[in-house]
């Protein structure tokens, strides 16, 4: 007898729908796959099996034949156990029919029976939702990590008794309740702006970046305090939204990366991977390409410490997810796309010994090891990062007072606000904010009246802009006009910008 059942394959985080038809008929015992099934399915065999006959279910002697369809994309992953397991069941008379069309099926089996959680749920589910299926049955130890999914019924399972007692009507499976009040649950750090003492200069020029989802830079002596600010930009960020949390999760579920047994994530993702990392895990790849940590950073930052440290390819390739927001990565098996729309914040010292062009102490490299040490980073890398800022240590009298420093969450209040305004502006745009302004957003959104106009031509010639720079000035002029609230762009916003883009000058020019 023939039966169909559904799940769902996933290449990268997008899914399809997989049918998956069993047929069994007399004759010699043989279990065949065909229809593109990875290894890892061809050994569920072997699983299902066990699992069917240790739950007390009778395996059907004879020919047993699994098609997956569509017959094209490669399937992949464990998580195809359940659904085989309910096809044979079906086909075998094991269990009371039911209508299977509505229905999905994932989990991967133990062999005395228990449904085991994988990794990618979300992704999943999500699809079976798009695709208008209405029930999901899943692995009860990935049921946290769905409470946010609503408009479909997720069913979990511990066992594979369980599904066959519900289906022939003995027992009930409590569903998943959509948790709709968790998000307002709100993310404590434990880290705050306050703890940096002084850094007046730096802490504006991150709250710019901060507001207009800026790329930024500090470059500076060691011990400035980079790494320190750094650390505590997702501290003013804007919390993640419904959408972007759901985003977030999608990536981390597939990456098996969700803490407290697959939580959402609420928290703003902050990933600096050390300098020493492949470009593989910086980008993403392998041969079953998993998100690297331009993806993982999606939605937050990427910090890259001491910058100039890293691979050189490694840089090269932030280029593309830089301009694009997202990764593709290209195997036989089809293209991966992974979002990839992160806040670049870098740090650097910007000789070796760290202290070049810093004053209060005197710099011990060649002019040679300087150049070749800048130079590791490439112009075209700093061209995407619209803020570049100097981070000098702060002095005995600043950490030695009383004075205390403003919170993050004051901070974040003001950044929200800035973040709300562009929101307004790009409703009918498929951008978010002012840095991902193209030059058709800058002629619409970033006139500049005949005074703001007349700074920027005077800078233009006596800094000796690219049009690069000035596209970026701006830019970042736009966001400073909506710290301020301010429908036009003024002369002093100009003013502000135009000291963002002078350090590549004083370094590289
Ligand atoms: N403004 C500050 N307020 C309070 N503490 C500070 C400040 N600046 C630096 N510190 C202290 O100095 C330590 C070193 O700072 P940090 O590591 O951030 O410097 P850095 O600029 O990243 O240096 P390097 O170039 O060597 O990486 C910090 O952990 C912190 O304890
Ligand atoms: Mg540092």
């Amino acid at each position: 007898m023939l039966s169909k059942v559904n799940s769902i394959s996933l290449i990268g985080i997008e899914g399809f729908v997989v049918n998956i038809e069993v047929d069994i008929q007399n004759g010699l015992p043989v279990f065949n796959m065909v229809g593109l099934p990875d290894m890892i399915i061809k050994e569920s065999k072997e699983r299902v099996r066990a699992a069917i006959k240790n739950s007390g279910y009778e395996f059907p002697l004879g020919k047993i034949t699994v098609n997956f369809a569509p017959a094209d994309l490669k399937k992949e992953g464990p998580h195809f156990d359940l659904a085989i397991a309910v096809g044979i069941l079906l086909s075998n008379n094991a269990m009371d029919l039911f209508d299977t069309r509505e229905c999905i099926f994932i989990g991967e089996l133990s062999l005395n029976g228990e449904v085991r959680g994988v990794k990618g749920i979300l992704p999943m589910v999500l699809e079976a939702k798009r695709s208008k299926y209405k029930r999901v049955f899943i692995p009860c130890d990935n049921k946290n990590e769905l409470a946010y999914v609503r408009d479909i019924e997720i069913l979990p399972l511990s066992t594979l008794n369980e599904l066959v007692e519900y289906i022939n009507g003995e027992i009930l499976l409590d569903r998943v309740e959509f948790m709709d009040n968790s998000l307002k649950k709100r993310v404590q750090y434990d880290m705050d702006f306050n703890e940096v003492k002084g850094q007046k200069l730096a802490k504006r020029a991150i709250e710019v970046a901060s507001s207009g989802g800026h790329n930024i830079i500090m470059i500076g002596p060691p011990g400035g305090g980079k790494t320190m600010l750094s650390q505590r930009i997702p501290t003013i960020l804007p919390f993640l939204d419904y959408n972007q949390s759901i985003e977030v999760t999608r990536i981390y579920s597939i990456s098996g990366l969700l803490k407290e047994k697959g939580q959402i994530v609420l928290e703003t993702p902050f990933r600096n991977p050390h300098h020493t990392a492949s470009t593989a895990s910086i980008i993403g790849g392998g041969s079953n390409p998993m998100p690297g940590e331009v993806s993982l950073a999606h939605n937050g930052v990427l910090f890259l410490d001491e910058l100039p440290e890293f691979r050189r390819d490694a840089l090269e390739a932030l280029r593309q997810p830089m301009e694009d927001g997202r990764v593709s990565i290209s195997r036989a098996k089809g293209k991966y796309t992974y979002p990839a729309r992160f806040m670049l914040v870098a740090s650097m010292n910007p000789c070796p010994c760290g202290f070049y062009g810093y004053q209060l102490k005197q710099c011990k490299c060649s002019e040679v090891q300087i150049r070749s040490y800048l130079n590791r980073v490439s112009g075209p890398l700093l061209d995407r990062i619209d803020i570049h800022v100097s981070v000098e240590p702060v002095q005995f009298d600043e950490i030695n007072n009383n004075i205390v420093e403003e919170s993050s969450e004051s901070i974040r209040l003001r950044v929200e606000k800035a973040r709300i305004a562009q929101q307004e502006r790009f409703s009918g745009e498929t951008i978010q904010n002012n840095a991902q302004m193209k030059t058709k957003h800058l002629k619409k959104y970033c006139a500049l009246d005949n005074k703001g106009e007349a700074l920027l031509k005077v800078a233009f010639k006596s800094m000796s802009l690219s049009t690069r720079a000035y596209s970026k000035i701006l830019k970042i002029s736009r966001t400073i006009a909506d710290m301020d609230a301010s429908i036009n762009i003024e002369e002093k916003h100009i003013a502000e910008a135009l000291q963002y883009r002078i350090l590549d000058r004083k370094y590289w020019g």
